[in-house]
């Protein structure tokens, strides 16, 4: 389901920005832009900013920004979709969707639809199954109690045994070709251009995103004497599949996940399907890794609310350290459940049932109290040397929680609890907090490299200092500026992904439209990153200082920038490409001691830096 992009523009015209953010929170004028208090951090001082112009807001505090969808779906915790049609039915503009339309124009909507078209396959494959496959599969869901219309439901498919099943389907019935589905990830291509299917003999396990599409597939090994490959294999990362993005059983568990402020989750694709079998709909799965931010703040559109299941040992806490802290970090609550040894959610709930599993569930404990307890148990709170451990411990983890109260409420519970000086606790406390401020601010000090580049390093290089002031350039210069950048900027000047999209984008939009909407590209562009880069730009720039008290960036002065001389502003910034690109290529030439060339080199340096455009 997705809406054309004239459609958004159309929306985004009607929906003023300041107008809509106002229906929300007090805004205040400041100059040409607006400012208000940011509602999704703790704000002492209005760090949010609004271009009305731009049609754009960006928090300097937690770095949040995008156009008007953007903030009622963060403030209203809705998907994309629903904060458009909520803003479309405002101004009552309606929306079609054009059903069953296939569009295979980008790269992303024909890996969809190949993930569509295989997932069909290996979901038919396994209801057409005959003879001993058939009872083998059939067996197998008899004895893991999984019955007919869950796997309707999950659309649980089978890859039989066999080389080149799938792709000769594929190569039969469709258009695509064998380098499509390499990269969809459906199959394998050996040197000589040998090839084969990624998943063989196997139950498979569609992997939808939050909106239905489906994404990847989680495989499950089904022959014992298969021992090359794990129990378990998924989807490589794709165009469509980052792991650290997606959470399996989103898409089921949403409503119900709203519904009962809370979320439960597990480790695997069983322990999903067997609880949701049973009418506990509100779960999601890690697929076996490690909670990462991007999936958390997804969660956190839905409820502020966790539970994770443990096993009653130190060993599980130390695995998921960094999750648990993220999730503490975000200000949401975590609550624990343990399950006897052994056991996974899956089984448990095959062996007991739905009741016992809810009554798990209503003796759920506050993670703080879990880990204190297990100590306790464990008995290890008896020397003074285990004392000091543990108040190590447990501050590791309440120095994440940003609220407070919260912090103080667990602290005196703890000292009353099991007889420690609440001193000891707070002393920790403010050594522990001296180091997570000093991690923090590194983690955040952007100064004039691009705040978002560090959490992004994934994509390429970090982004230069002279690629964000080129994308910053392109959004607030004047007319001949642009012109100018338009016609002498070369994309290969660029090494950021990103920053490579962004800025083909600006040249596509000048091209054809003569001239560069912040408001619309922005609908156009479907990387959540590059969006927050080109609202973050779009607000002129100002100054911060650290403020440690507060743990809050504190606006000291901004610069308007009245006079500036954007045509030479523009001129430097290609010949500073066009010199970096000359010195890297010296760079190289060193290596391979070509003295002569890089002369030359030197010679077309000096003549840019005498040149006058
Ligand atoms: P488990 O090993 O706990 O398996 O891995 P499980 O979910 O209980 O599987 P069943 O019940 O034996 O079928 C938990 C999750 O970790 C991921 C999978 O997503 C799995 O569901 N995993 C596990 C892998 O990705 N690869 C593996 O080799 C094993
Ligand atoms: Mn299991």
């Amino acid at each position: 389901m997705r809406i054309t992009t004239e459609k958004l523009n159309e929306i985004t015209k009607a929906n003023d920005i300041v107008d809509i953010i106002s229906q929300y929170i007090p805004v205040k004028k400041k100059g040409k832009t607006f400012v208000a208090l940011c509602p999704f951090h703790p704000d002492k001082n209005p760090s949010l900013y609004i271009s009305q112009e731009k049609q754009v807001f960006f928090c300097f505090g937690c770095k949040i920004g995008g156009n008007v969808f953007k903030f009622v779906q963060e403030y209203e915790k809705l998907s994309f979709n629903e904060a458009v049609f909520k803003l479309a039915e405002r101004v009552g503009i309606k929306i079609n969707f054009r059903k069953g339309e296939i569009d295979v124009s980008n790269e992303f909507s024909k890996l969809y639809e190949i993930n569509k078209i295989a997932a069909k396959y290996y979901y038919n494959n396994l209801l057409n199954s005959k003879g001993s496959e058939k009872d083998f599969l059939n067996e197998y869901f008899k004895v893991r109690k999984i019955k007919k219309n869950t796997i309707v439901k999950f659309g649980i498919g089978y890859a039989s045994r066999g080389w080149n099943n799938l792709s000769s389907y594929f190569l039969e019935n469709t258009d695509f070709t064998i380098e499509d589905l390499k990269l969809a990830g459906l199959v394998k291509v050996k040197e000589k251009g040998n090839f084969y299917d990624t998943f063989r003999g196997r139950l498979i396990f569609p992997i939808f995103n939050e909106y239905d599409k489906i994404v990847g597939f989680g495989a499950r090994k089904l022959f014992e004497d298969d021992e090359i490959e794990g129990k378990y294999i998924n989807t490589q990362e794709t165009r469509i599949y980052q792991k650290r993005q997606i959470l399996y059983g989103l898409n089921f568990a949403k409503d119900s996940i709203r519904a009962n402020d809370y979320v439960l989750i597990v480790e695997g694709y069983f322990d999903l399907i067997s609880l949701s079998q049973a009418g506990i709909t509100n779960v999601v799965a890690t697929s076996g890794t490690a909670l990462t931010i991007d999936q958390l703040k997804l969660l956190s559109r839905y409820t502020q609310n966790i539970i994770l299941t443990f096993d009653a040992d130190l060993a599980g806490i130390k695995a998921s350290k960094s999750g648990i802290q993220l999730i503490l970090e975000l200000g949401m609550n975590l609550n624990v459940i343990t399950l006897p040894e052994g056991q996974d959610p899956d089984s448990y709930i095959n062996i007991y049932g739905k009741e016992e599993f809810e009554n798990l569930i209503n003796k759920k404990v506050s993670f703080i109290d879990f880990v204190t307890n297990i100590y306790k148990k464990e008995n290890k709170l008896n020397t003074p040397e285990e004392k000091a451990e543990f108040i190590k411990e447990i501050i590791s983890f309440i120095v994440r929680i940003p609220d407070k109260i919260k912090r103080a409420f667990y602290i005196k519970e703890i000292s009353n609890k099991y007889g420690l000086y609440e001193s000891d606790l707070r002393d920790e406390l403010e050594q522990s907090t001296k180091t997570h401020r000093r991690e923090i601010s590194i983690k955040y000090s952007s100064s004039d490299n691009l705040s978002v580049s560090s959490k992004n390093t994934k994509k390429g290089s970090q982004i230069q200092k002279i690629e964000s002031d080129l994308i910053e350039l392109f959004i607030n210069g004047s007319p001949e500026a642009i012109e100018y950048l338009v016609y002498n900027v070369e994309l290969d000047f660029i090494e950021n992904e990103i920053v490579y999209n962004i800025i083909s984008k600006f040249l596509d939009e000048f091209i054809n439209e003569g001239n560069i909407d912040i408001a619309k590209i922005s609908n156009e562009l479907d990387d959540e990153i590059a969006k927050q880069i080109i609202s973050e730009k779009s607000i002129p720039r100002y100054f911060f200082s650290e403020n440690e008290e507060t743990d809050n960036h504190t606006l000291i002065y901004s610069v308007t920038k009245k006079n500036v001389d954007y045509l030479k502003a523009a001129k430097d910034i290609i010949k500073k490409f066009k010199i970096d690109r000359l010195r890297k290529e010296i760079e190289e030439l060193k290596k391979e001691g070509k003295y002569e060339k890089i002369r030359q080199k030197q010679i077309e340096i000096k003549e840019i830096q005498k040149s006058e455009d």
